[in-house]
């Protein structure tokens, strides 16, 4: 089979290399096409663009497959440690005990954040919705670690920064947390993991020692992993592009927080619970709602349905439904909720509209039932979902820095006005 892709423009023939990954995925590379023709491609949303190669994640959204490293999501999720997972999208491989050990250690030891940040949140409005103040605070570490602003990117520099930056964003998401219930700060604590702590610090109040429920750590540790990276999704993307400027990784990963924050993208978790709220209160027929979702003329969508990539199942969906059956049977929780969304789920997919355009639940549809059930409020399932992301927007930095790219900078079609003369004031109509 040619390894080159044939264009002919103008009657011209033109010749492009084809690149082959490592799971057989093929694309033409276009980085001559505008010195070589003068043309340039376009593909709004870059559905059909690849913006790099990378060997941290794979996806097949035909056949439901999502692999970090190598590893499948289906194994990660059953067997290992959320800091196990950051590090392997980050550094490449799972850690031997030695490195895990190092690496546990040196985050446990980051945790604080610096005092004057409290007058940051003092300064936020009470019910500030906690994505404003996660992606503020993540863009200020920068101010407080100027080292972390050096273009040249040190490795050792690249490395303390990535560690500040994975142990002091539970910090800073509790404390977003705690500033709308207006409970007081609670301080990290060493002895305990690195999701145990962050569930101290939402959960644990100065009167008394918290418990760290294992039910409920097992399940943000599952959770966490579960939406630790994603290839290049919109938000992932934009990590890449503004740190492709050689902005700092708080910078760029406070922009990838701002990205995620939408409700087409992390902010569907929020979405599919105050839908599924809507649905319960009005008690109207589910098949209405699945009519809205159809009807072009509404702007209703089944929020937490629906992938760019994934066109049979998201594996995510499915491993976070179970363990919301799970997590609410061993918690004792029966959230009508729930019920609504299976019946909702058990309603679209038997729809032509939905199955036709592949549109099955993704991983948003399900999680936010399992934030409930662990009393974590609405506004902070997004939270969550960048608690999860973290590692995977480094991971996807790290690599980006370290090939050197590009800056990101696509072009355009004008269609705006052509040449014209400027027109003085008074003779404008
Ligand atoms: C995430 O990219 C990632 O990897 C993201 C993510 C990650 O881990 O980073 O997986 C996380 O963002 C998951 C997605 C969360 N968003 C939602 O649940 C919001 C609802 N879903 C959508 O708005 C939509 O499905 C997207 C945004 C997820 C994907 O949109 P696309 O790929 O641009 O597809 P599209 O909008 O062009 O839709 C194709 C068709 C359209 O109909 P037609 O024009 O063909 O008639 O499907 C329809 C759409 O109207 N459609 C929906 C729908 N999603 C798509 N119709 C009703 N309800 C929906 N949810």
């Amino acid at each position: 089979m040619s390894d080159t892709a044939r264009l002919i423009l103008e009657g011209q023939e033109y010749e492009f290399p084809v690149l082959t990954g490592a799971e057989n995925e093929k694309a033409i590379d276009i980085s001559k096409l505008r010195g070589t023709t003068g043309y340039i491609t376009m593909d709004p949303g870059f559905k059909n663009t690849g913006s790099t190669q990378s060997g941290i994640t794979y996806l097949d959204g035909e056949n439901g497959i999502l692999r970090y490293r190598g590893y499948s999501i289906e194994e990660l999720a059953e067997k290992a440690s959320f800091m196990e997972v950051a590090y392997l999208l980050i550094y490449g491989d799972l850690p031997n005990a030695k490195e895990l050990d190092y690496f546990n250690d040196s985050i446990t030891h980051h945790t604080l954040v610096h005092e004057n940040m409290k007058r940051f949140f003092d300064a936020f409005p009470l019910g500030a919705h906690p994505m404003g103040m996660l992606s503020s605070m993540v863009a200020s570490l920068s101010t407080f670690y100027p080292e972390s602003q050096n273009p040249n990117r040190d490795i050792t520099d690249i490395d303390l920064t990535i560690h500040r930056l994975i142990a002091k964003i539970p910090t800073l998401a509790a404390q977003a947390y705690k500033h709308n219930v207006g409970l007081p700060t609670m301080y990290p604590k060493n002895n305990l993991s690195y999701v145990g702590n962050f569930m101290h610090m939402m959960w644990g109040v100065p009167a008394e020692e918290y418990e760290v429920d294992p039910i409920i750590e097992s399940a943000l540790n599952k959770l966490f992993i579960l939406h630790a990276d994603h290839e290049q999704n919109c938000s992932t993307s934009t990590v890449r592009v503004v740190g492709s400027s050689q902005a700092n990784l708080y910078s760029s990963v406070s922009a990838g927080v701002s990205a995620l924050w939408g409700p087409l993208h992390g902010g569907a978790n929020q979405a599919v619970i105050e839908m599924l709220e809507s649905i319960r209160a009005e008690g109207s027929p589910l098949q209405s709602w699945i009519d809205r979702a159809k009807d072009k003329t509404d702007s209703f969508r089944l929020m937490g349905f629906g992938h760019r990539v994934y066109k049979n199942f998201d594996p995510r969906a499915r491993i976070i439904k179970k363990a919301a059956d799970e997590v609410l049977g061993q918690l004792g929780i029966d959230d009508p909720v729930l019920d609504i969304a299976k019946q909702l789920e058990e309603v679209a997919l038997n729809d032509e509209y939905f199955v036709q355009r592949g549109l099955y639940p993704n991983v948003d549809f399900y999680s936010g039932i399992i934030y409930r059930a662990l009393g974590i409020p609405t506004d902070m399932f997004t939270v969550m979902f960048a608690l999860g992301r973290l590692p995977g927007w480094i991971g996807q930095w790290k690599e980006m820095t370290e090939n050197r790219e590009p800056i990101g900078r696509p072009r355009q079609v004008y269609t705006g006005a052509t040449h014209r003369g400027f027109v003085s004031l008074n003779d404008r109509k």
